[in-house]
Protein backbone atom coordinates (compact mmCIF):
# COMPACT_ATOMS: atom_id res chain seq x y z
CA UNK A 1 0.00 0.00 0.00
CA UNK A 2 1.42 3.35 -0.71
CA UNK A 3 -0.22 5.43 0.57
CA UNK A 4 0.41 7.04 3.97
CA UNK A 5 -2.48 6.24 6.73
CA UNK A 6 -4.65 9.34 8.01
CA UNK A 7 -5.48 7.88 11.28
CA UNK A 8 -7.76 9.49 12.86
CA UNK A 9 -7.48 7.25 16.34
CA UNK A 10 -4.39 8.11 16.92
CA UNK A 11 -4.73 11.98 16.48
CA UNK A 12 -8.37 11.74 18.29
CA UNK A 13 -5.95 10.42 21.32
CA UNK A 14 -3.76 13.29 21.14
CA UNK A 15 -6.37 15.76 21.11
CA UNK A 16 -8.67 13.94 23.69
CA UNK A 17 -5.18 14.37 25.85
CA UNK A 18 -5.30 18.31 24.98
CA UNK A 19 -8.88 18.51 25.94
CA UNK A 20 -8.37 16.03 28.66
CA UNK A 21 -6.17 18.89 30.22
CA UNK A 22 -7.99 22.11 29.49
CA UNK A 23 -10.97 20.43 31.11
CA UNK A 24 -9.26 19.51 34.41
CA UNK A 25 -8.24 23.37 34.42
CA UNK A 26 -11.82 24.44 33.99
CA UNK A 27 -12.79 22.30 37.07
CA UNK A 28 -10.10 23.53 38.92
CA UNK A 29 -10.95 27.15 38.39
CA UNK A 30 -14.70 26.68 38.30
CA UNK A 31 -14.97 24.04 40.86
CA UNK A 32 -17.79 22.25 38.20
CA UNK A 33 -17.06 20.04 34.91
CA UNK A 34 -17.84 20.88 31.67
CA UNK A 35 -21.84 19.11 30.72
CA UNK A 36 -23.17 17.71 27.64
CA UNK A 37 -26.37 16.20 28.08
CA UNK A 38 -27.19 13.58 24.97
CA UNK A 39 -30.34 12.73 23.91
CA UNK A 40 -31.34 9.62 22.05
CA UNK A 41 -35.08 9.00 20.94
CA UNK A 42 -35.57 5.29 19.52
CA UNK A 43 -34.19 2.26 18.77
CA UNK A 44 -31.32 2.74 15.73
CA UNK A 45 -28.91 0.34 16.69
CA UNK A 46 -26.21 2.88 15.19
CA UNK A 47 -27.26 5.77 16.89
CA UNK A 48 -27.28 3.85 19.97
CA UNK A 49 -23.53 2.96 19.52
CA UNK A 50 -22.69 6.41 18.77
CA UNK A 51 -23.97 7.74 21.73
CA UNK A 52 -22.71 5.33 23.83
CA UNK A 53 -18.74 6.38 22.66
CA UNK A 54 -19.67 9.85 22.60
CA UNK A 55 -20.60 9.46 26.52
CA UNK A 56 -17.44 6.97 26.65
CA UNK A 57 -15.05 9.89 25.37
CA UNK A 58 -16.90 12.29 27.75
CA UNK A 59 -16.01 10.28 30.91
CA UNK A 60 -12.62 9.31 29.76
CA UNK A 61 -11.99 13.69 29.15
CA UNK A 62 -13.00 14.87 32.28
CA UNK A 63 -16.66 16.10 31.13
CA UNK A 64 -20.20 15.34 32.38
CA UNK A 65 -22.36 13.33 30.08
CA UNK A 66 -25.97 12.75 30.94
CA UNK A 67 -28.23 10.33 28.40
CA UNK A 68 -31.75 11.17 28.34
CA UNK A 69 -33.45 8.12 26.23
CA UNK A 70 -36.82 8.42 24.78
CA UNK A 71 -38.60 6.09 23.11
CA UNK A 72 -39.64 5.40 19.42
CA UNK A 73 -43.09 6.98 19.48
CA UNK A 74 -41.95 10.27 21.58
CA UNK A 75 -43.72 12.88 20.01
CA UNK A 76 -42.52 16.25 18.58
CA UNK A 77 -43.92 17.88 21.94
CA UNK A 78 -42.42 15.85 24.37
CA UNK A 79 -38.91 16.15 22.58
CA UNK A 80 -39.98 20.07 22.46
CA UNK A 81 -40.21 19.60 26.20
CA UNK A 82 -37.06 18.17 27.13
CA UNK A 83 -35.06 20.11 25.24
CA UNK A 84 -36.56 23.05 26.88
CA UNK A 85 -35.72 22.26 30.66
CA UNK A 86 -32.28 21.32 29.12
CA UNK A 87 -31.59 24.80 27.55
CA UNK A 88 -32.67 26.18 31.17
CA UNK A 89 -30.61 23.88 33.30
CA UNK A 90 -27.34 25.55 34.22
CA UNK A 91 -25.36 22.60 34.75
CA UNK A 92 -25.63 21.61 30.75
CA UNK A 93 -23.45 23.25 28.75
CA UNK A 94 -24.14 21.40 25.85
CA UNK A 95 -27.22 19.51 24.15
CA UNK A 96 -26.31 16.54 21.52
CA UNK A 97 -29.51 15.28 19.67
CA UNK A 98 -28.40 12.56 18.21
CA UNK A 99 -29.83 11.94 14.28
CA UNK A 100 -31.79 10.78 12.68
CA UNK A 101 -35.20 11.02 14.67
CA UNK A 102 -38.61 9.03 14.25
CA UNK A 103 -40.19 9.81 11.17
CA UNK A 104 -42.96 11.83 13.28
CA UNK A 105 -40.63 14.72 14.26
CA UNK A 106 -39.28 17.27 12.40
CA UNK A 107 -35.43 17.28 12.68
CA UNK A 108 -35.33 20.97 11.48
CA UNK A 109 -37.65 22.04 14.52
CA UNK A 110 -35.66 20.37 16.78
CA UNK A 111 -32.26 21.78 16.02
CA UNK A 112 -33.49 24.92 16.10
CA UNK A 113 -35.00 24.07 19.62
CA UNK A 114 -31.67 23.92 20.93
CA UNK A 115 -30.64 27.20 22.35
CA UNK A 116 -27.65 28.32 20.17
CA UNK A 117 -25.05 29.02 23.15
CA UNK A 118 -25.77 24.80 23.87
CA UNK A 119 -25.64 23.95 20.26
CA UNK A 120 -22.48 21.78 20.21
CA UNK A 121 -23.64 19.64 17.08
CA UNK A 122 -22.92 23.01 15.46
CA UNK A 123 -26.28 22.45 13.40
CA UNK A 124 -28.50 25.17 13.94
CA UNK A 125 -28.83 28.58 12.29
CA UNK A 126 -26.82 30.66 14.38
CA UNK A 127 -23.95 29.09 14.54
CA UNK A 128 -23.56 27.78 11.03
CA UNK A 129 -24.21 31.68 10.23
CA UNK A 130 -21.08 32.11 12.10
CA UNK A 131 -19.40 29.59 10.32
CA UNK A 132 -20.79 31.61 6.86
CA UNK A 133 -19.42 34.81 7.58
CA UNK A 134 -16.39 34.23 9.17
CA UNK A 135 -17.30 33.78 13.04
CA UNK A 136 -17.05 30.01 13.48
CA UNK A 137 -17.96 29.54 16.99
CA UNK A 138 -19.40 25.77 17.32
CA UNK A 139 -17.95 23.71 14.23
CA UNK A 140 -20.16 20.55 12.90
CA UNK A 141 -18.30 17.79 14.55
CA UNK A 142 -17.64 15.62 11.17
CA UNK A 143 -16.36 18.46 9.10
CA UNK A 144 -14.34 19.88 11.89
CA UNK A 145 -12.49 16.80 12.13
CA UNK A 146 -11.73 15.99 8.51
CA UNK A 147 -10.59 19.58 8.90
CA UNK A 148 -8.03 18.64 11.77
CA UNK A 149 -7.30 15.28 10.07
CA UNK A 150 -6.02 17.40 7.20
CA UNK A 151 -4.18 19.94 8.69
CA UNK A 152 -2.44 17.69 11.41
CA UNK A 153 -1.18 15.45 9.19
CA UNK A 154 0.62 18.33 7.26
CA UNK A 155 -1.61 18.44 4.65
CA UNK A 156 -1.11 21.45 2.62
CA UNK A 157 -4.48 23.24 2.17
CA UNK A 158 -3.67 26.60 1.11
CA UNK A 159 -4.38 27.23 -2.40
CA UNK A 160 -5.35 23.21 -3.26
CA UNK A 161 -8.23 22.10 -4.84
CA UNK A 162 -10.55 20.30 -2.75
CA UNK A 163 -13.32 18.18 -4.05
CA UNK A 164 -15.76 17.10 -1.62
CA UNK A 165 -18.91 15.26 -2.59
CA UNK A 166 -21.97 15.12 -0.92
CA UNK A 167 -23.75 18.03 0.41
CA UNK A 168 -25.51 17.36 3.03
CA UNK A 169 -26.28 20.25 6.19
CA UNK A 170 -24.09 18.65 8.32
CA UNK A 171 -21.16 17.40 6.46
CA UNK A 172 -20.57 18.59 2.54
CA UNK A 173 -21.60 22.32 3.34
CA UNK A 174 -20.18 23.12 6.32
CA UNK A 175 -16.64 21.47 5.76
CA UNK A 176 -16.73 23.27 2.06
CA UNK A 177 -17.41 26.84 4.20
CA UNK A 178 -14.15 25.71 6.87
CA UNK A 179 -12.12 25.06 3.65
CA UNK A 180 -12.63 28.28 1.85
CA UNK A 181 -12.26 30.28 5.19
CA UNK A 182 -9.52 32.92 4.73
CA UNK A 183 -7.47 31.71 7.38
CA UNK A 184 -4.32 30.17 8.31
CA UNK A 185 -4.60 26.34 7.61
CA UNK A 186 -8.00 26.98 5.10
CA UNK A 187 -7.77 29.09 1.85
CA UNK A 188 -8.29 26.02 -0.29
CA UNK A 189 -10.24 25.99 -3.91
CA UNK A 190 -13.64 23.95 -3.00
CA UNK A 191 -15.86 22.32 -5.42
CA UNK A 192 -18.97 20.46 -3.94
CA UNK A 193 -20.69 17.92 -6.05
CA UNK A 194 -23.28 14.88 -5.46
CA UNK A 195 -24.77 12.03 -6.62
CA UNK A 196 -26.53 14.26 -9.44
CA UNK A 197 -23.13 15.93 -11.01
CA UNK A 198 -22.45 15.29 -14.38
CA UNK A 199 -19.47 12.96 -15.05
CA UNK A 200 -18.56 12.97 -11.30
CA UNK A 201 -15.06 11.40 -11.58
CA UNK A 202 -13.43 13.73 -13.95
CA UNK A 203 -14.19 16.49 -10.91
CA UNK A 204 -13.04 14.32 -8.51
CA UNK A 205 -9.70 13.67 -10.91
CA UNK A 206 -8.95 17.44 -10.43
CA UNK A 207 -8.51 16.90 -6.77
CA UNK A 208 -5.59 17.32 -4.44
CA UNK A 209 -7.63 16.25 -1.75
CA UNK A 210 -10.92 14.41 -2.32
CA UNK A 211 -13.41 14.18 1.02
CA UNK A 212 -16.43 11.70 -0.31
CA UNK A 213 -19.49 11.85 2.41
CA UNK A 214 -21.93 10.48 -0.12
CA UNK A 215 -23.53 6.67 1.84
CA UNK A 216 -22.50 4.58 -0.25
CA UNK A 217 -20.10 1.64 0.07
CA UNK A 218 -16.57 1.87 -1.73
CA UNK A 219 -18.05 4.54 -4.47
CA UNK A 220 -15.10 6.10 -5.23
CA UNK A 221 -12.62 4.21 -7.43
CA UNK A 222 -8.84 4.40 -7.75
CA UNK A 223 -9.55 5.54 -11.37
CA UNK A 224 -11.66 8.50 -9.72
CA UNK A 225 -8.72 9.59 -8.24
CA UNK A 226 -5.52 11.51 -9.45
CA UNK A 227 -2.22 9.72 -8.55
CA UNK A 228 -0.61 11.45 -5.21
CA UNK A 229 -3.77 13.05 -4.09
CA UNK A 230 -4.56 13.13 -0.83
CA UNK A 231 -8.20 10.84 -0.02
CA UNK A 232 -10.68 11.35 3.07
CA UNK A 233 -13.34 9.14 3.84
CA UNK A 234 -16.24 10.17 6.03
CA UNK A 235 -18.72 6.86 4.78
CA UNK A 236 -19.24 4.11 7.01
CA UNK A 237 -21.71 1.50 5.99
CA UNK A 238 -22.40 -2.01 6.82
CA UNK A 239 -21.80 -4.63 4.18
CA UNK A 240 -23.83 -7.78 3.81
CA UNK A 241 -21.30 -10.00 5.40
CA UNK A 242 -21.07 -7.65 8.15
CA UNK A 243 -17.78 -6.23 7.20
CA UNK A 244 -17.59 -2.00 7.84
CA UNK A 245 -16.67 -0.19 4.96
CA UNK A 246 -16.24 3.46 3.81
CA UNK A 247 -17.36 5.19 1.35
CA UNK A 248 -14.11 4.51 -0.69
CA UNK A 249 -12.71 1.68 -1.96
CA UNK A 250 -9.87 1.22 0.05
CA UNK A 251 -7.84 -1.27 -1.56
CA UNK A 252 -8.30 0.28 -5.01
CA UNK A 253 -7.51 3.65 -3.72
CA UNK A 254 -4.77 3.21 -1.53
CA UNK A 255 -2.45 2.34 -4.60
CA UNK A 256 -3.06 5.33 -5.69
CA UNK A 257 -3.27 7.98 -2.98
CA UNK A 258 -0.39 9.64 -1.29
CA UNK A 259 -2.54 9.45 1.83
CA UNK A 260 -5.73 7.51 2.68
CA UNK A 261 -7.77 7.89 5.93
CA UNK A 262 -9.04 4.18 7.10
CA UNK A 263 -12.98 3.20 8.29
CA UNK A 264 -13.14 2.16 11.12
CA UNK A 265 -10.51 4.59 13.03
CA UNK A 266 -10.16 7.52 10.42
CA UNK A 267 -12.81 10.68 10.65
CA UNK A 268 -15.14 8.59 13.19
CA UNK A 269 -13.10 9.26 16.12
CA UNK A 270 -11.92 13.01 14.94
CA UNK A 271 -16.10 13.59 14.81
CA UNK A 272 -16.40 12.67 18.51
CA UNK A 273 -13.21 14.47 19.49
CA UNK A 274 -14.75 17.82 17.95
CA UNK A 275 -18.18 17.31 20.26
CA UNK A 276 -15.82 17.12 23.16
CA UNK A 277 -14.04 20.11 21.91
CA UNK A 278 -17.20 22.08 21.24
CA UNK A 279 -18.43 21.46 24.79
CA UNK A 280 -15.48 22.84 26.60
CA UNK A 281 -15.75 25.65 24.54
CA UNK A 282 -19.51 25.77 25.89
CA UNK A 283 -19.05 25.27 28.94
CA UNK A 284 -16.11 28.55 28.94
CA UNK A 285 -18.48 30.60 27.28
CA UNK A 286 -21.50 29.91 29.91
CA UNK A 287 -19.48 30.30 32.98
CA UNK A 288 -18.08 33.50 34.08
N1 LIG B 1 -25.94 11.68 13.18
C1 LIG B 1 -24.91 11.45 12.35
N2 LIG B 1 -23.87 12.26 12.67
C2 LIG B 1 -24.27 13.00 13.72
C3 LIG B 1 -23.63 14.00 14.50
O1 LIG B 1 -22.48 14.40 14.29
N3 LIG B 1 -24.38 14.51 15.51
C4 LIG B 1 -25.65 14.11 15.74
N4 LIG B 1 -26.30 14.70 16.72
N5 LIG B 1 -26.26 13.20 15.05
C5 LIG B 1 -25.57 12.63 14.04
Amino acid sequence: MPAALLDGKKLAQTIQGEIASAAAAFEQKHGLRPGLAAVLVGNNPASHIYVRNKRKACAQTGIDSWLHELPEETSQVQLLDLIASLNADAKVHGILVQLPLPRQIDEATIIRAVTPIKDVDGFGPENLGLLVTGQPRYVPGTPAGVHQLLIRNGVALAGAHVVIVGRSNIVGKPLALILMQKAAGANATVTVCHSRSNNLAALTRQADVVVVAIGQAEFLKADMVRPGAVVVDVGINRLKDGKLVGDVDFAGVSQVASAISPVPGGVGPMTITMLLQNTLAAATLQTK
